[in-house]
């Protein structure tokens, strides 16, 4: 949701700034610009749509100068076009900016500035803050953004540049994330790490409300009143080749094909003699004596997976868990208190709405935990404690290995809570902990088959306006992510039901245009849900069906047959999606869809 950039050092900035843009591009893709500072002013270059056309146009018009800032659009207020693509410059000219988030009081202050006679050149919220920092500027960039802070309403990442101070970028951020790369003479600022590697591993994440000083010697942290703060530098641990495609056509195959080694990792070390190992959360049957229930906050694909986690949570805790919609969380005066486990489930970890919701859930004293993939984020750095998920960098903006290792998380998490609680047995703690073990392997198995009936069905229905998706308990979600994943890439509508609802109403949609996407591996619902596709196929339905190898029964009925290894139920939707991402990424490839960045989405929703 906007991706942005800020370099001072001995290099050309526009090619750290675009460099950086490559990285974030999942952020946003409406249009992209640079400001860059050279001695003799202020200069900018913008494009609207991809990188590509901002990189051609600075072919045409190059700007240099070693210091500058960069932003990648995802158009909240404002269409995508020239004049409204950042950085925004103030009235006098003098001063660039960049923003990611929304400043939601804008309104008032646009009109009280043009009361002032200052005329806007864009429709966005962010020109306010542009117009606002050059009025009260007298020479001192980090104190004329101090004195505007305060007026400022909503979430924000800044950044900002000023001729009269050539060699400072100066940045602040609230609700928005910021990292800051620590280099030797040069320093940089990015709203996420993978933009940074290039150029350095040293990184600081800002806190909420502090303001960072970068020049070419060294960064400066302050408090909202200015005073000097002590600034805390990270050594991270990715690399530059986990943000790279690596051979892969695009980032989300990679990223499917990345699961086997993301679920091992997110295993790692929380199995240990047997045994689930939660020691890192520091939660004791003591810490969870008050929890009477368990509440899942998220969006999204993060959401399905939450779905998933109450069925595990109420299978292994016994605890009533409830699933609820970040956003709808936050409006719906929610029944929280300090008997309630409130866990947070992100792969961003910067995403507004979860952000909101847990920040609510701690006001009203709930013990919080998050799942995460992002280390150092937002969300994590909310709550009581965090399972990060050790996925890895993932930047198509269809989750896939976010979304699996958010599962194996979860069933980490409620079977190590229920062992705290005494409420699951030896025996079947050593079921979950060697399910768990054998993940990995069977995802990659699944994947090096290749699944030809993937591929087959992909190219038969690429065509078709409508697909179904059912699955029942463990695996209704599975379906939601399934038909989430279509028509978030290949833009083909997909309707998901549980299969039980298909005869209050939907059946009515089956015909042989319709191809039916059905879960149905080995389980408690499985016999259920074969008589839902029976149902199906009497009204000339096709059928899908995911289902356990060597189930007769499911290849009797299916048009095609998708089948995945043999695992216990809760585990089972792990498995089941691999399927269906990778049915959802051959249909739109197919179609010729931009699988990476697809329309009207971004990455990492860092506004309400
Ligand atoms: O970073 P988060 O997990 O909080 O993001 C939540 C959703 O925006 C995200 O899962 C979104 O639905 C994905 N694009 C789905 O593939």
């Amino acid at each position: 949701m906007c991706g942005i950039v800020g370099y001072v050092g001995g290099r050309e900035a526009v090619e750290v700034l675009l460099d950086g843009l490559r990285r974030l591009e999942y952020r946003g893709y409406d249009s992209a610009g640079v400001a860059v500072l050279n001695g003799q002013g202020l200069k900018l270059a913008k494009a609207v749509g991809r990188l590509a056309n901002l990189e051609a146009e600075l072919k045409q018009n190059p700007v240099h100068g070693n210091v500058g800032i960069g932003h990648t659009r995802w158009a909240t207020h404002g269409a995508p076009s020239v004049r409204n693509s950042h950085p925004h410059v103030s009235y006098d000219n003098r001063l660039g900016l960049i923003h990611n988030g929304i400043i939601e009081n804008y309104r008032e202050l646009k009109a009280e500035l043009q009361g002032q006679g200052v005329k806007f050149q864009s429709d966005t919220d962010t020109e306010v803050v542009a117009h606002l920092v050059a009025r009260v500027y007298q020479g001192d960039l980090l104190k004329a953004l101090a004195e505007v802070l305060p007026r400022l309403r909503g979430a924000y990442a800044l950044a900002m540049v000023h001729e009269g101070e050539p060699g400072r970028v100066v940045a602040t951020r609230m609700g928005s994330p910021l990292v800051i790369g620590v280099g030797e003479g040069e320093n940089f600022l990015a709203s996420d790490v993978p933009a940074l590697l290039k150029y350095t591993r040293r990184v600081i994440f800002l806190e909420e409300g502090q303001l960072a000083d970068l020049g070419r010697e060294g960064v400066r942290l302050h408090g909202p009143d200015l005073s000097l703060l002590p600034a805390k530098v990270h050594v991270t641990d990715l690399t530059l080749d986990a943000a790279e495609k690596d051979g892969f056509e695009h980032f989300m195959l990679k990223e499917i094909h990345e699961q086997p080694r993301a679920l091992a990792e997110t295993i790692r070390g929380r199995i240990t003699d047997g045994r689930l190992d939660l020691a890192e959360l520091g939660l004791t049957a003591e810490t969870l004596k008050r929890v009477r229930r368990v509440a899942l906050v998220a969006c999204g694909t993060s959401l399905y997976a939450s779905m998933v986690g109450k069925h595990l949570f109420e299978r292994f805790t016994r605890l009533p868990a409830e699933t609820w919609s970040a956003s709808e969380f936050r409006y719906a005066d929610p029944v929280i208190d300090d008997s309630v486990l409130v866990v947070a489930v992100s792969q961003s970890g910067e995403t507004a709405d979860t952000l909101e919701a847990l920040r609510l859930a701690k006001a009203r004293n709930a013990l919080s935990l998050s799942i995460c993939n992002v280390m150092g984020s937002s969300i994590p750095r909310t709550c009581d404690g965090t399972l990060y998920t050790r996925a890895g960098p993932e930047i198509g903006v269809a989750s896939t290995k976010a979304y699996t290792t958010q599962l194996a998380a979860f069933a980490l998490l409620a079977g190590g809570i229920g062992r705290l609680l005494g409420r699951v047995s030896e025996a079947r703690e050593a079921e979950l902990v060697q399910g768990l073990m054998r993940l990995p392997g069977q995802v990659k198995a699944l994947l090096d088959k290749d699944i030809v009936a993937v591929k087959r069905c992909a190219k038969k229905y690429k065509d078709v306006f409508n697909f179904m998706y059912i699955g029942r308990h463990f695996n209704h979600p599975t379906a939601m992510e399934g038909a989430l994943k279509l028509k978030e890439i290949s833009y083909i509508h997909a309707e998901c039901y549980a299969g039980g609802e298909m005869k209050h109403g939907p059946l009515a949609l089956v015909d042989a245009n319709l191809p039916t996407i059905a879960i149905a591996p080995r389980g408690g619902t499985r016999e259920k849900l074969l008589s839902n596709v029976q149902e199906i196929k009497a009204r000339s339905g096709v059928v899908v069906l995911v289902a356990t190898e060597g189930d007769a029964a499911a290849k009797e009925l299916a048009d095609y047959l998708i089948e995945i290894p043999d695992c216990a139920e809760e585990l089972s939707p792990i498995l089941a999606v691999v399927p269906l991402q990778l049915l959802a990424y051959y249909t739109a490839t197919q179609l010729g869809r931009d699988v990476d960045k697809p329309r009207n989405l971004a990455k990492s929703v860092t506004v309400e």
